[in-house]
């Protein structure tokens, strides 16, 4: 058997450890070949390959990134795409498709699966918003890096008498900004999935001063106010559609500092959040769904992914993961509200 491994979308702390995981279980029990696929889908649609044997993966475990590297090509959106992934797959005699990926990579297998290719999917995000696992690797470690900077936010707030707003990534689910708000002892906390009242997050930073502390509030860059939409950095759409967000921990600081003159200031995380060695729990659950994964390739289990059901790695129909976003539960959201203000 010959198995390709691709990752695709934003990388995440973790992707080395599934390749790792993949190939050391494939080679040392299963006796597989592999093929590396550079740069995500694109890497099959143009043959765009790299050895990936047991050297290859050797010392990548508590790397970041990945060693294949990553894209956001959409082969749906490139002429014949699809058909020239298959040709490509046969002409290097690959049989089976291991790829790692969020909600757009996945969706994609989930489609090339439909018209009969070998793919099993391991779910990757640090937004943790993929359906059907309860966790993907990558979110652990982005909410340990969010919470730190917020706890290093604080004393510097309380110096200065400012507000401090932290903006963190969860472009349609809130989970990085709840985890490491209620982590880092957030005063507001703003998520995508409940618009919020800017009247009512200024009443929490007066409130806050008044008490003779600073206040420090986290916003996912796709929180909503309850008048305006998201912000965004610029309009242009990726293969995926999504447009570039970005800016309303700005926007936010502007509008405290106009309304409660006080004085307010942004701290964007961004690809920080990202990047670098993953967590121990990371390194754990991108392991095991390394090693789940090239077992079910070992039993045929095409169309299905991987996933963290309580403490077990249990299989999932992909489509079944890609159908809808897992965003946060608004009773989850409301539990941290007792902190506010
Ligand atoms: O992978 C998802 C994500 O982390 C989103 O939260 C964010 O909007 C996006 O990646 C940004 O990624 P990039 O800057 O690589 O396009």
């Amino acid at each position: 058997m010959r198995v390709g491994v691709l990752t695709g979308g934003g990388d995440c702390p973790g992707l080395n450890a599934v390749i790792r995981a993949v190939v050391r279980k494939g080679i040392g029990v299963y006796g597989y070949e592999f093929v590396g696929f550079r740069d995500g889908w694109k890497g099959p649609l143009e043959s765009h390959t790299m050895e990936l044997g047991i050297p290859e993966v050797r010392g990548i475990l508590p790397r970041g990134g990945t060693i294949l590297g990553s894209s956001r090509t959409n082969p749906f959106k490139v002429e014949g795409g699809v058909a020239r992934i298959r040709e490509n797959l046969y002409a290097l005699g690959v049989d089976a498709l291991i790829a790692i990926g969020g909600e757009d990579t996945l969706g994609v297998a989930t489609q090339l699966h439909l018209q009969g290719v070998n793919v099993v999917g391991v779910p990757k995000t640090i937004d943790n918003d993929l359906n059907a696992t309860d966790y993907t690797f990558g979110f652990d470690t982005a909410v340990n890096i969010a919470s730190e900077a917020i706890d290093r936010l604080h004393t510097t707030a309380e110096s200065h008498h400012r507000a401090l707003i932290v903006e963190v990534m969860g472009r349609h689910a809130g989970w990085i900004a709840l985890h490491s708000g209620l982590s880092g002892g957030a005063n507001v906390i703003l998520i995508p999935e409940q618009r919020f009242s800017l009247e009512r997050v200024c009443a929490y930073v007066e409130s806050r001063f008044q008490s003779h502390y600073a206040p420090i509030i986290v916003v996912a860059e796709g929180a909503q106010p309850e008048e305006g939409d998201m912000v965004t950095v610029q309009q242009d759409l990726d293969a995926f559609g999504h447009v570039r967000l970005g800016g309303i921990g700005e926007w936010l600081a502007k509008q405290i500092e106009a309304r409660t003159g006080k004085e307010a200031r942004t701290t964007v995380l961004g690809h920080i959040q990202r990047g670098g060695t993953p967590t121990a729990f990371d390194r754990v659950l991108a392991t095991r769904f390394g090693l789940h994964a090239i077992d079910a390739v070992k039993d045929g289990e095409w169309g299905k992914m991987v996933a963290l059901q309580g403490t077990d790695i249990v299989r999932v129909p992909l489509s079944e993961a890609t159908e809808k976003l897992k965003t946060v539960p608004i009773e989850f959201y409301n539990e941290a509200e007792v902190f506010f203000g």
